[in-house]
């Protein structure tokens, strides 16, 4: 037999749909839980084969983000009203629209004052899952999360997961396992210098960041997309760790060339094509016996490739 999760934020109205499971007698397969969905899915153990998001429209991504590990390979996600809504569901189409999932709009009449027309779009998770792509879902629940060492800590660490929750479509941020691997590479090291080509959002960079003060240390960050810089500059402000970081606007190709400091990490995370032109450019500077670290494709991470270089 079969079971409904359903998930309600106003206390009350879930008490009444809990009057109204038990009058039509199937109280007994029903759970109802009272919370922010974004927050409750995440908690929800799978294999969850159907999903059907009928809250407001701009949740839709982190609610399916929120539960998507947990859904069962071959499982169906219905989203309601996307024609209605469609101005707020860019995120969200660009989510389900491209792989692993198969979608379709299912566009239908309706007789409303304000429109005739409204759709559900219907994605559906193959069977032969390819798995969670790192760097477009939130992680799942890390075993053994880090600890705070200190309240600046905790405050780093609270911005963190609220960019790994809200801000990850379209950042392409490492994911939060990596993120964990560079603050060790460079807290490991006691590096001073960290150069990192691709901050988007500044994910990554706040997990350098983490390091750098334990090491005094610093970081130089080079973006050329200002719309991606001028989130991080917010992100690095609210972890308070802007004092610790150097963005570098423009074409990285070019603006690694003024680069004059030694480098002790190394982190190359965008245009996969210009790797060996960075390399090239910044070899000279890097410090022998020190690591240098590059996803092994920046759209869809397979893990994190460490380098040294020989004295
Ligand atoms: C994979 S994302 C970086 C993710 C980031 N390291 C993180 O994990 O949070 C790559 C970034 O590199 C930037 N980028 C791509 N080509 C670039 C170039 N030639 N110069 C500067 N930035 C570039 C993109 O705009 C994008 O924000």
């Amino acid at each position: 037999m079969g079971r409904l999760l359903t998930i309600e934020i106003d206390p009350a109205t879930a008490k009444k749909a809990e009057g109204y499971f038990e009058r039509a007698g199937v109280s007994g397969i029903v759970t109802v839980k009272i919370g922010d969905a974004r927050e409750v899915v995440r908690s929800i153990e799978g294999p969850v084969d159907f999903l059907f998001l009928d809250c407001n429209a701009p949740n839709y991504l982190p609610c399916l983000q929120g539960i998507e590990r947990s859904l069962a390979p071959g499982a169906t996600v219905v989203a309601d009203n996307v024609g209605i809504s469609e101005g707020e569901l860019a995120d969200y189409f660009e989510h389900v629209r491209r792989e692993p999932y198969k979608t379709h709009t299912e566009w239908f009449n309706v007789t409303l004052p304000w429109t005739k027309r409204d759709a559900m779009e219907i994605s559906t998770k193959p069977r032969t899952s390819a798995g969670r792509d790192p760097r477009r879902a939130p992680s799942p629940p890390v075993p053994n999360p880090p600890a705070a060492k200190d309240d600046a800590e905790k405050k780093i660490l609270e911005v963190l997961d609220d960019m790994d929750r809200n801000q990850r479509p379209r950042m392409l941020n490492v994911p939060i396992e990596d993120g964990r691997l560079l603050r060790i590479l460079a807290e490991s090291i006691g590096a001073k210098h960290v150069v990192e080509i691709g901050m988007s959002n500044g994910y990554s960079g706040i997990w350098f960041c983490l390091a750098l003060r334990k090491t005094g240390g610093h970081l130089t960050t080079h973006e050329i997309d200002e719309k991606r810089a001028s989130l991080a500059r917010e992100n690095f402000r609210r972890a308070g760790v802007a004092d610790l970081v150097t963005i570098v606007m423009g074409e990285a190709h070019e603006t690694v060339k003024k680069i004059a400091e030694p480098i002790d990490l190394l982190f190359i995370d965008a245009d996969k094509e210009g790797y060996p032109d960075y390399l090239a450019k910044l070899l000279p500077l890097v410090r022998p016996a020190v690591i240098i670290a590059c996803p092994k494709s920046p759209l869809r991470a397979a893990g994190i490739a460490v380098t040294l270089k020989k004295r």
